[in-house]
């Protein structure tokens, strides 16, 4: 198992076991933090998003045109912001860093 830290909307840091190739946006949910992810993993909702943390951004999947049309249209968009459901799990990335961003 893989493991990543997430800190959440209320400030919380949480440590959160994951399997390869679940994403961060199903791990954040299975633990029951806030996080809405309206649209189940499609990028089509932009309700998962997360700040990674700079250390892990190149190891992170990239950003695809889609994602980045999403996040947009977000005011909390900041160069670190993904969409948690775009970010499968690899061993690259254990330990990962995430905050939840606020809501939209
Ligand atoms: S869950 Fe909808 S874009 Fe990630």
């Amino acid at each position: 198992m893989l493991q990543i830290i997430v800190t959440t909307r209320q400030g919380d840091q949480r440590k959160i076991a994951v399997g390869l190739g679940q994403t961060v946006m199903q791990a954040i949910r299975d633990d029951g933090i806030d996080l809405m992810a309206l649209c189940g993993g499609g990028c089509s909702c932009a309700t998962c998003h997360v700040y990674v943390d700079a250390a892990f951004s190149a190891a992170a999947a990239p950003i695809t045109a889609d994602e980045d049309g999403l996040l947009e249209g977000s005011d909390h968009r900041k160069p670190n912001s993904r969409l948690s459901c775009q970010i499968p799990m690899t061993s690259q990335l254990d330990g990962l860093r995430v905050i939840v961003a606020p809501e939209d």
